[in-house]
């Protein structure tokens, strides 16, 4: 009953309705008791949780911690692989292996996309991916899911903008890839024309049931949308620097964007906020993006809480 239908998270594709449902429920009773108090029900008493950041990070990794901490666990964290033997050439499934000794869930990120499978290989405890490369982020899109549960009240028959960079940009494939299991949702796609989603995932997508509208210009796009999801360039995945520079800032929100937009328009961002929102809407009853954050925190409890069971 209260099984997710995975034992390692690496890819939104595993994520069933049904696992949806679970852990929104779960969340929705975490929320209810706030951030102040403490969790009584102690759902990951004597776990420990190991992170692994090859990568930069501040909400995914703080949110996880903070997460086991508030279930009672505890934490072991490893940044950026600086201090580990993986700076002497042992293999990420080596260290899934060795790691899965010391920790009973294991949440890791790396710029490599399918690196985090290789490190669950022989990990003898769940793995969460917590972002690899360019390609997945499936607990960022648990956290965007959840969000506009909470701002919307419904997951179906919403008009959502993806803005930005499509192409490289991972929260964006896995939340197109969650949100396409719920109906008559409609995805505009805006993006530079050399930052598009790419064909094949397109395809897919399309295949899967998902209606997608693909444009340029933010404007003309924003007048019919119920959330926007805004994403910044991801810098770090430019080979050529100079190519950043030209798309780094081309789409910004601003008051004068939103004057065009619905009253009850959701403006949500995975952050980090770069270029793409002005500080200018922060204080507005539309900006959800620092909600987002704080929800994060209640969806990942609940997978932790539910992925660290021992059934
Ligand atoms: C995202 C990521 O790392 O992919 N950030 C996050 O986890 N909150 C988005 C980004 O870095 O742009």
């Amino acid at each position: 009953m209260t099984k997710l239908s995975f034992n390692h998270l690496l890819d939104a594709n595993q994520i069933k309705e049904s696992d949806i449902k679970k852990l929104i429920n779960i969340a929705e009773k975490f929320r209810a008791q706030g951030h102040k108090k403490t969790f009584a029900s102690g759902d990951c008493k004597g776990r420990i949780l190991a992170t692994l950041f090859f990568e930069p990070s501040t909400r995914t990794r703080f949110s996880f911690e903070s997460a086991m901490l508030r279930l009672g666990g505890q934490t072991v964290t490893l940044e950026y692989g600086k201090s580990s033997s993986i700076k002497k050439g042992e293999t990420l499934s080596d260290t899934g292996r060795i790691i899965s000794n010391y920790a009973d869930v294991i949440v890791a990120r790396h710029p490599q996309e399918g690196s985090i499978a290789e490190l669950a290989k022989y990990a003898t405890v769940p793995v969460i991916n917590a972002g690899d490369g360019t390609n997945q982020h499936p607990t960022q899109a648990l956290v965007d899911i959840y969000t506009i549960f909470c701002e919307k009240k419904k997951l179906n028959n919403l008009k959502i903008g993806v803005l930005g960079d499509l192409k490289y940009g991972r929260a964006v494939h896995s939340l197109l890839t969650l949100m396409s299991r719920y109906s008559d949702n409609q995805f505009t796609l805006i993006s530079h024309p050399s930052l598009t989603l790419d064909a094949e995932k397109k395809k897919t997508f399309e295949q899967s049931g998902c209606k997608l509208i693909e444009t340029f210009e933010l404007e003309p796009a924003i007048q019919d949308l119920d959330v926007i999801y805004v994403t910044r360039t991801q810098q770090e995945r430019f080979d050529d620097k100079a190519n950043y520079e030209k798309v780094k800032n081309i789409f910004c929100i601003d008051k004068k964007t939103l004057s065009k937009a619905k009253e009850n328009l959701t403006i949500m961002h995975p952050l980090p906020r770069i270029y793409e929102i002005s500080e200018e809407v922060d204080d507005l009853p539309q900006a959800k993006y620092f909600s987002q954050a704080n929800y994060g925190v209640y969806i990942r409890m609940a997978l932790l809480s539910l992925i660290t069971k021992r059934v």
